[in-house]
């Protein structure tokens, strides 16, 4: 059962694993469930919102599943509970369900392959701003940078259930094919229709993908995707786009000049390390601009973000 042991709708609460899935050599599906407060304070969680996890409890795989390269990593202490987003939110009755995607880079990520259905987690949430769509919008261009997709595909979803009039299409890129954290690609009538990835198909979400070394979609950088798609859109009214994009810093930096150039409306959802997730440490400050100056200043990534209007940001 899931239990609220906080009194505000922010607070610390115990989910329940219903499964963990391996869906790619690193990348894996967990499903929560939260029941009672928590499944009241987790149904208004919004895209782009993240949650901190403790896992410092849970145990690690057996010495023969951590691969080598992660070896002395496995072996340091998890203190700090560690930041995540949700690809999916599903509200039934009085239950909300949560499916958060995950790579395996350290000590934390790989003690949640252990993660077993029936276990219970602690988590603080739901923290942070996530996405916002300003009033006016009728295209959005969601742009995915590998481990970036989680939010973005929770965003596919709201954005095409509240904004049916808001057509969306997602531009997914990575070094190689096997860094996508998609589990299957669509065969070639859907590719040909736009369709490439079946998890925004299934909101009717169109989808490209980008691979820098050629191992599959358009070759190149997303960013070189993105603007070939541009330059095929001849009567685009920039007031009406928006470009939501979440990846590594490089990339949100490029997709913030190209929003620039273009006039465009553009949120970033940034990364940072996070001790503490709720305001208090200090440890994830953000390079803002000043409006009408050249001085910046240090907002919080955990408060004041993830998401960010990409003028904002000093890159
Ligand atoms: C708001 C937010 C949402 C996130 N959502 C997801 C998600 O949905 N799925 C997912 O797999 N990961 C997500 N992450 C990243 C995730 O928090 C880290 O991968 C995780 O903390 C790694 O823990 P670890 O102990 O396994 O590895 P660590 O040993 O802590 O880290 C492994 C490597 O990753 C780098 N790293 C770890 N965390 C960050 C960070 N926050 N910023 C920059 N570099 C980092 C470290 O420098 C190190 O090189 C998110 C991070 C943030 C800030
Ligand atoms: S993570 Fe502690 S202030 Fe942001």
């Amino acid at each position: 059962m899931s239990e609220k042991c906080s009194s505000s709708n922010k607070g610390v609460f115990c989910a329940v694993v219903r499964d963990n899935r391996q869906v790619g050599r690193r990348f894996y599906r967990l499903g929560l469930e939260f029941s009672g407060a928590a499944a009241e304070a987790f149904a208004k969680f919004r895209p782009g919102q993240f949650i901190q996890m403790d896992l410092s409890g849970t145990a690690l795989p057996p010495a023969e599943r951590i691969p080598q390269e992660l070896a002395d990593a496995a072996r340091r202490e998890i203190l700090l509970r560690r930041p995540f987003s949700f690809a999916d939110v599903t509200v039934k009755q009085d239950r909300t369900r949560a499916e958060l995607l995950y790579c395996v880079v350290g000590p934390a990520t790989l003690r949640m392959t252990t993660l077993a259905p029936g276990d219970s987690v602690s988590v603080i949430g739901p923290l942070g701003n996530g996405f916002w769509t300003p009033d006016g919008k009728t295209t959005a261009l969601l742009v995915i940078g590998g481990m970036g997709a989680p939010p973005l595909q929770h965003l596919a979803k709201v954005l095409t259930a509240e904004h049916p009039d808001i057509d969306v299409t997602a531009f997914a890129g990575a070094k190689t094919a096997k860094e996508l954290p998609f589990e299957k690609k669509l065969d070639s009538i859907s590719q040909q229709l736009g369709f490439s990835l079946a998890e925004f198909a299934k909101y009717a979400v169109k989808s490209m993908v980008a691979t820098d070394d050629d191992s599959g979609g358009f070759a190149g950088p997303v960013t070189d995707c993105l603007m070939q798609w541009f330059d095929s859109q001849s009567d685009l009214a920039r007031d009406s786009v928006i470009i939501y994009a979440c990846g590594p810093e490089a990339m949100l930096a490029r997709v913030a000049e190209i929003a620039k150039e273009k006039g465009i409306d553009c949120q970033i959802s940034m990364e940072r390390r996070m001790a503490c997730g709720i305001g208090v440490c200090q440890s994830c400050a953000v390079g803002c601009r000043v409006p009408d100056s050249t001085e910046t200043v240090y907002k919080l990534c955990c408060e004041d973000g993830p998401v960010f209007d990409s003028k904002e940001v000093a890159f």
